[in-house]
């Protein structure tokens, strides 16, 4: 008998879903791993192809087709959006036989939908704020109650704009005007929270069905400008250290917030094989929890992966097929920074095309694109976020320094880039 074929003569085939920046920091880490596999990427974008290899397909069913009809191992979802299109990628992947490192549909609910997610919050006994759920600007005038600042959140999909923290009444009559009677957003009831304070912090974990394994904690800048000022972005930067937060504190997000929420999932029998969010307030009371979503953070991704050593390939595969390999993964105790270069006009619009220069000046911190295209022999500017520039060291002050000395040597007309990242507003 000959049909005895070990699995590890085979080069694995992993399939990374995405085209961002968080993409480019997966896809390169996976192409490290030591297990050398073979990486594509559906859609990827120029950058992430020169690292891994095309996928011919166009959607949903087109990917599914195209995985199975070339023997892929292992599906990773980076971004969010196939999770819950059609009957959900990892639905569709488990179907077809494909291991896949991303939620089930229903599970993917947790971030999609946010009385969902404040439901499974409240019957879990997970510290989060107190909400209540509307259908009309009337109802949530009556649950609002005069009380200032308050949170009003959209429940569906609304491209991070579905969050309106109000100081005042005329702010959230606007934000009601636009969401319950123009409807911006489509149809969709309203929560109306209570306004937690308190410093955020984004903890990321590797749930494989009812275990966890936590990475780097890391903290983003949302805000445009330099002291935290200016409009809501996808992120200007992300800081990431262990040291970012006591043993302490840890042991309680464990047992207050991790645990209930793996209990959670395995009692409302939600599958979970994939990277969770936790989207964190530490308040004077303790962590509560302001959101989850069904993948890694970005640009926090491309600050924790740099202090990420191991196989990641290797890791993700077992967990996807019910095994969380802890010892696959080392994680360093030192400070990364990532600093983003956006284009003109960003967030309110973006500017396409601009050329970018002094790429390849960088030698201390690796650079991942997030918006950029390949044009003759130059790198243009193509959407909002356009690089994200990674340094880490011993001490913060000294990454943070190192990430922005960096960032410097790259230009292109209109570049932002916030100069407190990692330094100030901490
Ligand atoms: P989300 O889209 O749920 O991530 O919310 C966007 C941002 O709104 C969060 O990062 C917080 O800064 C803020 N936010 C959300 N919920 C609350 C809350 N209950 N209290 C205070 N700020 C909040
Ligand atoms: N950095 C925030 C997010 O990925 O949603």
């Amino acid at each position: 008998m000959s049909d005895v074929s070990p699995q590890h003569h085979h080069v694995m085939k992993i399939v990374v879903v995405g085209k961002g920046g968080r993409e480019h920091a997966l896809v390169r880490a996976l192409v490290e791993s030591a297990s050398q596999p073979q990486v594509f990427s559906f859609p990827g974008s120029d950058a992430i192809l020169e690292l891994a290899q095309p996928v011919d397909a166009h959607d949903l069913d087109s990917l599914i087709e195209w995985m199975t009809a070339n023997e892929i191992n292992l599906c990773v979802a980076g971004e969010e959006s196939y999770l819950v299109t059609g009957d959900g990628l990892a639905n569709r992947c488990e179907m077809a036989g494909i291991p896949c490192w991303g939620p089930h549909k229903q599970s993917a609910q947790l971030e999609a939908s946010k009385e969902f997610a404040k439901l499974f919050l409240e019957r879990h006994g997970i510290p989060t704020g107190r909400a209540v759920v509307v259908d009309d600007a009337d109802q949530a005038r009556l649950a609002i109650a005069g009380k200032y600042p308050t949170v009003l959140k959209f429940d569906g999909l609304a491209a991070g704009k579905g969050v309106a923290v109000c100081s005042n009444e005329i702010e959230a009559e606007h934000f009601l005007h636009e969401v319950l009677v123009q409807r911006r957003f489509g149809a969709g009831r309203l929560l109306v929270e209570e306004c937690l304070t308190g410093p955020e912090l984004s903890i990321f974990a590797a749930v494989v069905d009812d275990q966890a394994l936590v990475f780097t904690p890391a903290r983003d800048y949302k805000r445009a400008y330099d002291g935290d000022l200016g409009p809501n972005t996808g992120g200007m930067g992300a800081v990431a250290s262990r040291q970012l937060i006591d043993e302490a504190m840890m042991e309680q997000i464990q047992t207050t917030i991790i645990n209930p929420t793996l209990q959670g999932l395995k009692k409302d029998v939600l599958p979970y094989r994939g990277f969770l969010y936790f989207g964190l307030m530490l308040t004077p009371a303790g962590p509560k929890v302001i959101e989850y979503n069904c993948r890694f953070g970005d640009p926090e991704c491309q600050a924790v992966m740099p202090l990420v050593a191991g196989d990641l390939a290797e890791f993700c595969l077992a967990g996807a097929k019910g095994k969380l390999r802890k010892d696959l993964l080392d994680f360093s105790n030192d400070w990364s920074v990532c600093v983003i270069l956006a284009s003109a006009g960003y967030p309110e619009s973006s500017r396409n095309g601009d050329e970018i220069s002094g790429l390849d000046s960088v030698t201390g911190a690796r650079v991942y694109h997030a918006g950029t295209k390949h044009v003759g022999d130059a790198w243009v500017t193509q959407g909002g976020r356009v690089l994200a520039v990674v340094a880490s060291a011993k001490e913060r002050v000294l990454a943070a320094e190192l990430a922005h000395t960096e960032a410097s040597k790259i230009q292109f007309a209109g570049s932002q880039r916030r100069s407190d990242i990692g330094l100030r507003s901490f």
